[in-house]
């Protein structure tokens, strides 16, 4: 299995420092208010650096996250705060005693899921661990967008006090898989003595359309309650690269 993230975890903070952690927080707690108030307890999936855990455990809701990149879990575990917890554990296969009211998986976590097997087993999972009437909520890459838009080559330049970091991304697109394969080259440069190296990752990146989705959640227990584009709330559209679904557990 791809084991991306492992190098790349490193510096994965400084190159979404600009990703808006607080008001995607806020979100979901509206999102979750507004569709299972009363909700208690979050499994995150794919909980990265814990940021959004974090944040969340901020609104007084107990969270588990699940990571299995085991550098980011340390990251992860640095920050931790009250009733957060993070375990590495991939996704597809799972297992704890504990249930949840709500599940949600956040920044294009469910696009690296790219063979149908595992969103099935995925999916299944979640259903395994949501207590009644539970939602899972999760962000995808929009087929829509992909196809009318088309992913380009793109580069990113961040630095902090010590380092400065230029990310740059080329996709390679797989039409008949609906997968986007994101070839990155990361290089670092010191910025004390000027010493550079750099590491290479792939990300391969499965997209969904609307029907492929609500599919998958009627395969596996679930009912698509709504969808909007993440955090705008906007319908969804050839526009739109990040679609936002909320699926009801069906008992
Ligand atoms: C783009 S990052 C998002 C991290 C975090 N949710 C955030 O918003 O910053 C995708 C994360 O999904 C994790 N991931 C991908 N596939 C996974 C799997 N099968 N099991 C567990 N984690 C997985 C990666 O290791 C990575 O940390």
């Amino acid at each position: 299995m791809n084991q991306n993230f492992n190098l790349y975890s490193q510096y994965y903070d400084l190159l979404y420092q600009d990703k808006d952690y607080g008001a995607e927080a806020d979100y979901l707690h509206q999102l979750i208010n507004r569709y299972r108030p009363k909700s208690t307890s979050i499994l995150e999936l794919g909980s990265g650096t814990g940021k959004h855990a974090n944040l969340l455990a901020e609104k007084n809701y107990n969270i588990l996250g699940l990571e299995r990149s085991a550098e980011m879990v340390e990251i992860a575990n640095r920050t931790k705060t009250k009733n957060v917890d993070f375990k590495i554990a991939d996704i597809t296969e799972f297992q704890t005693n504990q249930s949840f009211d709500v599940a949600v998986s956040l920044f294009h976590v469910i696009s690296y899921l790219t063979d149908n097997q595992s969103l099935i087993n995925t999916f299944k999972n979640v259903h395994r661990h949501l207590n009644e009437n539970g939602l899972f909520i999760f962000d995808v890459w929009h087929s829509s967008a992909v196809n009318f838009q088309v992913p380009e080559k793109r580069t990113k330049t961040l630095q902090n006090e010590v380092i400065q970091v230029t990310r740059h991304a080329n996709p390679i697109i797989d039409t008949e898989q609906n997968i986007v394969e994101v070839n990155y080259t990361i290089k670092v440069k010191d910025l004390e003595d000027g010493t550079t190296f750099h590491i290479e990752e792939s990300h391969p990146m499965r997209h969904f359309s609307k029907p492929e989705i609500e599919l998958l959640a009627y395969a596996t227990g679930f009912e698509v309650i709504h969808k909007e584009e993440f955090l705008t709330k906007a319908i969804p559209s050839a526009e739109t690269w990040g679609v936002c679904y909320i699926l009801k557990k069906l008992s």
